[in-house]
């Protein structure tokens, strides 16, 4: 009989996604006349801005021509896509890249999982607490940890914690590690880290030889100039990191798919034998080899949201996105809520009242005012004690969800 891959058994328990939607399913179908809102996984709702989707109707269109027919494209993405995200997004950060820095993929989710094909097993990875699960969660499966502990802590990790007392941003890992996670704007504390914070990282980074991941999904949120939108714009970045953006949350493309991964010529690992090899060719290697590239009218609606049609519309469901965020802090905050986040990042994390832990918390809201959030804990060890509210549902709902929560609180 085949033998499975045993690590998947060392998994705690399902996505935290998945199981939140099957909380909430068993909830509306025992309480069929609530009305949930859902303010959980941090997806979309506006629909695409009408310049994205006259490039992507167009790009359609164009497979129905033999002339303009688009088969088979570039593994690692379309040149054009490639050089308009590098003209129009880094070169104004001061940050200039090559066309074969840069990889188009179908989401930031599976290149943050991909990545770790192309490193050794025995690096020592370092992530935050709490954190994006994804990044917890394949290493684990990839086989680089041992069994977790009663907390939830898994062997062979360094977790860094984070919580109020370091305003959510961890400390230097006190032991030496090869790999580091880095989430910033933070899913899902909303915390930010200025050019300061990151060059300590980027510092440690070179001193010991280390790669940081780091993974700027959300750095369009980002409303205070001071900072950082990109780790390159940090001195010495292009030797150690390897950056992760997405169109997912910046132009609603959840459902379309379209993600980058920057991995600079310079960011160097060594062979089992000692010799220095580039990352890069490694991941192009990879890329040619295990996909065939995000599809061209998806590649068409993304360098569409680059026009300066593309970017007004675009900025505009930003800013809406944003004045839910401040409408829920400020709300949360007035009904007694400690709350962070949410000023430039579209995630408001909040302390449970009363010590209740996440998942109470969770249920208590689910049930009594019909709001979804995401319980802490989902995140790590660290985030028990509190909660996630995504600022991506529409306007209607969210100032309904935050008044029902200040009903639900008095
Ligand atoms: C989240 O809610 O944390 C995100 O939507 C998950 C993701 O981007 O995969």
């Amino acid at each position: 009989m085949a033998k499975i891959n045993d690590n998947y058994l060392k998994l705690k328990a399902g996505y935290l996604f998945p199981e939140i939607g099957r909380r909430v399913r068993a909830f509306a179908e025992a309480n069929p006349t609530a009305r949930v809102i859902r303010l959980g996984i941090g997806d979309v709702t506006r629909p695409l801005p009408p310049a994205i989707l006259k490039a992507f109707h167009d790009a359609v269109d164009d497979l129905a021509n033999a002339e303009t027919f688009a088969g088979y494209g570039p593994e690692q993405g379309y040149d054009w896509l490639i050089n308009t995200i590098i003209d129009k997004s880094y070169k104004p950060l001061g940050v200039s890249l090559k066309t074969d820095e840069m990889f188009i993929s179908d989401g930031s989710k599976c290149d943050c999982a991909n990545i770790l094909d192309i490193f050794a097993l025995d690096n020592v990875v370092a992530i935050g607490d709490p954190v994006y699960p994804v990044y917890n969660d394949t290493n684990v499966m990839i086989g680089r940890t041992g069994e977790a502990d009663d907390k939830g802590y898994y062997k062979n990790i360094v977790y860094m914690p984070c919580n109020e007392a370091n305003g959510f941003i961890p400390a230097l890992p006190a032991q030496k590690v090869d790999i580091i996670y880095l989430c910033f704007p933070n899913n899902p504390t909303g915390t930010v880290a200025g050019k300061a914070e990151l060059k300590k990282w980027v510092d440690y980074a070179n001193a010991n030889d280390a790669v940081i991941f780091f993974d700027a999904a959300y750095e369009a949120f980002i409303t205070d100039p001071a900072i950082p939108h990109s780790i390159y714009e940090i001195e010495g970045a292009k030797k150690c990191a390897i950056e992760f953006r997405s169109f997912s949350k910046t132009a609603g493309f959840t459902g379309v798919r379209c993600g980058l991964v920057v991995v600079p010529e310079e960011v160097m690992g060594t062979t089992s034998t000692g010799e220095k090899y580039s990352f890069n060719k490694l991941w192009l290697r990879r890329t040619t080899t295990k996909f065939n590239g995000a599809s061209y009218p998806v590649q068409r609606a993304a360098a569409a949201v680059y026009s300066d049609e593309g970017w007004q519309q675009t900025r505009e469901i930003i800013d809406y996105y944003m004045e839910n965020a401040r409408i829920i802090r400020e709300g949360l905050a007035e009904a007694g809520l400690t709350v962070y986040g949410g000023v430039n990042a579209p995630y408001i994390w909040l302390k449970t009242p009363g010590g209740m832990t996440s998942w109470e918390f969770f249920d208590k809201l689910l049930n009594e005012a019909n709001v979804v959030g995401t319980p802490g804990s989902g995140f790590g060890p660290s985030g028990e004690g509190f909660f996630r509210l995504s600022a991506f549902g529409n306007r209607e709902n969210v100032i309904e969800a935050v008044e029902r929560i200040k009903k639900n609180l008095k």
